[in-house]
C-alpha cells in the first residue's frame, strides 16, 4: 500500500427532511446565493419551492440558473459565471443530479478567473479561489457531491471533458433518499451503473496489499448488486434509495483509490468520447463499454485481479483464474442487461461513425489506462467491439 493524505471535508446530511438545514449551512460560508437546477425535476418533486422558502425565509438574496442539461454544456457554465458576477455571488447552491452539480462547480471555478470557463478543461489553467458551493443530490450516480470532479461538455467542438480540484469540493451535500424516489427506471439503472463502473475504474488499476480498499470496493459493488434491481420495481424503498445513495458518494469520494498511485479511467475517457458526440446518458454508455473494456484488457497478468472479483463479488466458484475472470466478466454484462441497459452501441442507435476521431480525443494528452495501457488504435478496437 502506498503513502497518502486523505481528507473529504464535504459535511454529509444524510437522511429524510435534512434539507431543512441547508440555510444554516449556506450561512457558514455566504449570503448571496446562485440556486442552480436542471430540466425541472425538482419543482416537480416539490424540492425547489423547500428551498427557496427556506433562502427567503434566511433573508439570503438568490438568483437562479435553470435548465442545466444532462451531459452540462459550456454555455450553461458562462451564464452562471455571468449572473454570479453580475449579481456578486458568494455561494452556488446545486439541487439535482451531478450534472447540475458539475456545472456549478465549473461556474465556481471560473467565476474569478479572467479568461474562458472551457481552459480549465483543456488544462489549461489551474482553479484558484474558487466560489464555495454546496449540494442537494437528487439522483445516486456520480459521487459528485463528495468530490472535486466536474465534467463539461462543449457543444461546438464535440469534446466532453473533466477538470477537478480540491478548491470544488462541496461544502456541504443533502443526501435525503426520499428525493431520489422519483428517478426513473432508465436514469436509476444508469446511476446503478456509474456507481459500480466507479468502484472498477479504481479496482482494476495497479495496486499491492490494498486488502481493504479492495473489500470495501467489493461491498459497494454486492450494494448495488443487491439494491438496484430493488429500486427498479420499488422506486420508493427508502432502504433500497439509501443504500444506492451513499454507495454512489462512497465510490467516488477518493476512499477506493487510497494507497493506490492511480485508477484506470480509460472506460470512462472512452464514454465520455462516446456522450460527447451523440449526448448519450452516462451510465448507459458504461453499461455498453465497461464489459467490453474488461474482455479487452483480460490477459494472463490481468485475470487474477478478473477472478478476484468473479469469487468475491458474484460469488463463481471456479479454481482457474482465466475462466473465472471470463465468468465475471459475463456475470457484469448479464446484470446490467438485467437493469435494462443497452449492451451494445447499436442497442443505443449509435452507428460505427466516429469511431477515428473518438480515438484521437480520446488519446489527446496521450495514452489512457493504468490496468493496461491504450492507445487511439485500442480505444478504436474497444468501440468496434462494442458495436
Ligand atoms: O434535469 P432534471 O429535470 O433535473 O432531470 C434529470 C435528468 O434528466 C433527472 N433527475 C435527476 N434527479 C431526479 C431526476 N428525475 C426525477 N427525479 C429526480 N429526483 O435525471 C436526468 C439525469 O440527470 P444527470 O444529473 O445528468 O444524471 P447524473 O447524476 O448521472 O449525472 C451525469 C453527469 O455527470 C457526469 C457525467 O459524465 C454526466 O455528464 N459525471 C460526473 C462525475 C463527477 N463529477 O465526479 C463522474 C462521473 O463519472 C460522470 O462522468
Ligand atoms: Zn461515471
Amino acid at each position: 500500500m502506498q503513502n497518502f493524505n486523505y481528507h473529504v471535508p464535504t459535511k454529509i446530511l444524510f437522511g429524510k427532511d435534512k434539507v431543512t438545514e441547508t440555510a444554516k449551512e449556506i450561512k457558514e460560508h455566504g449570503s448571496r446565493v446562485l440556486l442552480t437546477y436542471g430540466g425541472g425535476s425538482v419543482k416537480r418533486i416539490g424540492l425547489y419551492d423547500q428551498v427557496v422558502n427556506q433562502l427567503r425565509e434566511n433573508d439570503l438574496f438568490f438568483v437562479e440558473l435553470s435548465g442545466i442539461q444532462p451531459n452540462p454544456r459550456i454555455t450553461s457554465v458562462r451564464e452562471g459565471v455571468k449572473l454570479c458576477r453580475d449579481n456578486q455571488i458568494d455561494f452556488i447552491l446545486a439541487i439535482g443530479g451531478g450534472s447540475v452539480i458539475d456545472a456549478s462547480k465549473a461556474i465556481a471555478a471560473a467565476v474569478n478567473y479572467e479568461g474562458d470557463a472551457w481552459d480549465f478543461l483543456m488544462q489549461k489553467a489551474r482553479v484558484e479561489n474558487a466560489v464555495p458551493l454546496g449540494t442537494v443530490l437528487t439522483l445516486a450516480a456520480t459521487g459528485s457531491e463528495m468530490n472535486g470532479n466536474a465534467v463539461i461538455t462543449n457543444e461546438e467542438t464535440r469534446e466532453k471533458r473533466g477538470m477537478g480540484s480540491d478548491q470544488l469540493r462541496p461544502k456541504f451535500s443533502v443526501l435525503d433518499p426520499t428525493y431520489t424516489f422519483s428517478v426513473n427506471k432508465y436514469h436509476t439503472a444508469a446511476g446503478t451503473v456509474d456507481i459500480m463502473s466507479h468502484i472498477f475504474e479504481n479496482y482494476f488499476a495497479p495496486a499491492d496489499g490494498t486488502f481493504v480498499q479492495d473489500i470495501i470496493a467489493e461491498s459497494i459493488l454486492k450494494t448495488c448488486i443487491k439494491y438496484g434491481p430493488v429500486a427498479l420495481v420499488e422506486p420508493e424503498n427508502y432502504e433500497a434509495r439509501a443504500n444506492l445513495l451513499w454507495a454512489g458518494s462512497l465510490a467516488l469520494n477518493g476512499l477506493t483509490l487510497t494507497g493506490k498511485k492511480t485508477g484506470d479511467w480509460a472506460t470512462h475517457g472512452i464514454e465520455h468520447e462516446v456522450s460527447a458526440i451523440y449526448d448519450l446518458t452516462h451510465g448507459a454508455g458504461l453499461a455498453i463499454i465497461h464489459p467490453v473494456w474488461m474482455k479487452y484488457v483480460l490477459s494472463v497478468e490481468t485475470s487474477s485481479k478478473f477472478a478476484q472479483m468473479a469469487r468475491n463479488v458474484w460469488n463463481v466458484e471456479e479454481p482457474d483464474d482465466m475462466k473465472a475472470a471470463e465468468k465475471g466478466i459475463a456475470a457484469v454484462r448479464e446484470f446490467f442487461n438485467s437493469l435494462g441497459m443497452p449492451a451494445t452501441l447499436t442497442d443505443a442507435q449509435i452507428p460505427g461513425e466516429h469511431f477515428e476521431e473518438m480515438g484521437k480525443k480520446a488519446c489527446i494528452f496521450g495514452k489512457i489506462g493504468s490496468f493496461k495501457r491504450l492507445d487511439a488504435a485500442d480505444v478504436v478496437a474497444i468501440l468496434k467491439k462494442a458495436l
